[in-house]
């Protein structure tokens, strides 16, 4: 048992919910899309439970004190001033990023991302008729780093905006403030517009920090736009709320266009209050859930190095997310994805969904109490064994 004021140990069954996650089959052990298999805090659930309670459900709006909420977590946790007219709300991150594409970039223009990476980074470029630029991450065998000399390379007269992610799913990194001045540096340069993807921001192990990309310096805040949410953090990705923060006038005016022609400015009245509740109430779970899942990493590189070696491991700085390197098998994604499923009975996300630098690798999702954690790494250990 934890000793923990919160029981993260407790599984809790979700087969029983609309879980996309745990929609398959009843013997298949789910470590894939990235939600936690914790209960919220009590202080996320009361604050929506009470506006239940009070029996209607009509147009809510958002108070002053739900953009409080975020800016003065911003303040504490990463000594950045965010200013209430810089925050626009977004239903998901995912729909930010393409409102993103569609405000500053044009038809047959470049978008760089940084791969292997987030599978949804490709398709709001591709499916909104930009090309997708791809500046590959160096893998240095136990993590991964920027290649600038080929993010130089890329860039031509039609490279308008780079989405960067940080901390990057799926490969664990928490970009350095030092990585991220040179990388912003050369965008600013080149005025390439950045789209800093930082929901998990939170979410950064001991020894690691996470500094927003727009804090670094004015011309930094001026050129990006970053995206943050309570979603991964409190486990409450179902309420999609959101916020671009969008210090440029100019660029903020442009989202904001979208977002109104689309007429998707409004929030749901449970996500306002989930919203809020979880910035301004959800710390104390938030320090212990942080702790669980650093153990929970620690306990899968220690299972993976000593029971599968043929499994490549590192620890991340950051998600609950792990990157797994499956290329000593010599086999193809898809067979090493049969065998998870079939043999291991285990669900992996296939890294080859995460563009180049993916085949061969699987990402765990290590989201969920420890026995389940050992039981699907054991499940990892049967389908590859
Ligand atoms: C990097 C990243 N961005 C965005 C999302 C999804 O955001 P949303 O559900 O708010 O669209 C995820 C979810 O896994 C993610 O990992």
């Amino acid at each position: 048992m934890s000793r923990s004021k919160y029981n993260f140990d407790e599984v809790v069954d979700r087969k029983s919910s609309n879980s996309i996650k745990w929609s398959g089959n009843d013997d298949l052990l789910p470590m894939w899309i990235a939600d936690m298999d914790f209960k919220v805090a009590d202080e996320i659930l009361e604050a929506m439970k009470k506006t239940i309670d009070h029996g209607i459900i009509g147009y809510d709006d958002r108070p002053d004190s739900f953009y409080e909420a975020i800016i003065q977590w911003a303040r504490t946790r990463y000594n950045w001033e965010i200013k209430k007219e810089w925050l626009v709300f977004t239903p998901g991150v995912v729909s930010g990023l393409s409102i993103s594409v569609n405000a500053f970039s044009k038809e047959g223009d470049k978008v760089i991302i940084q791969p292997p990476v987030y599978p949804p980074f490709y398709s709001i470029i591709e499916n909104n008729n930009r090309i997708v630029e791809e500046n590959l991450l160096k893998n240095n065998g136990n993590r991964y780093e920027i290649d600038i000399t080929d993010l130089e390379n890329k860039i031509d007269e039609k490279t308008k905006m780079v989405i960067i992610c940080n901390p990057h799913n799926p490969v664990g990194r928490v970009w350095k403030r030092e990585e991220l001045e040179v990388f912003g540096n050369l965008c600013v340069k080149n005025n390439i517009i950045m789209v800093s993807d930082d929901i998990h921001c939170d979410l950064v192990f001991k020894g690691h920090k996470y500094t927003p990309l727009a804090s670094i310096s004015d011309e930094f805040a001026n050129n990006t736009i970053t995206f943050m949410a309570p979603s991964k953090t409190f486990n409450i990705a179902g309420l999609f709320a959101s916020v671009a923060i969008i210090p440029n006038e100019d660029l903020r005016k442009l989202y904001n266009e979208i977002i109104e022609n689309m007429g998707i400015g409004h929030t749901n009245g449970l996500s306002i209050v989930g919203f809020e509740a979880a910035y301004k109430y959800g710390s104390s779970w938030f320090s212990e859930v942080l702790k669980y899942i650093e153990d929970n990493t620690d306990f899968a590189v220690d299972y993976i190095s000593k029971n599968i070696p043929e499994v490549k491991v590192y620890k991340p700085e950051g998600t609950f997310l792990m990157w797994l390197d499956f290329s000593s098998l010599g086999k193809t994604s898809e067979e090493i994805d049969e065998l998870l499923i079939n043999k291991g009975k285990v669900q992996l996300n296939d890294g080859t969904a995460f563009g180049i630098g993916g085949e061969g690798f699987f990402r765990l999702n290590i989201g969920c109490p420890r026995k389940v954690l050992e039981d699907g790494l054991k499940r990892i250990r049967k389908a590859v064994q």
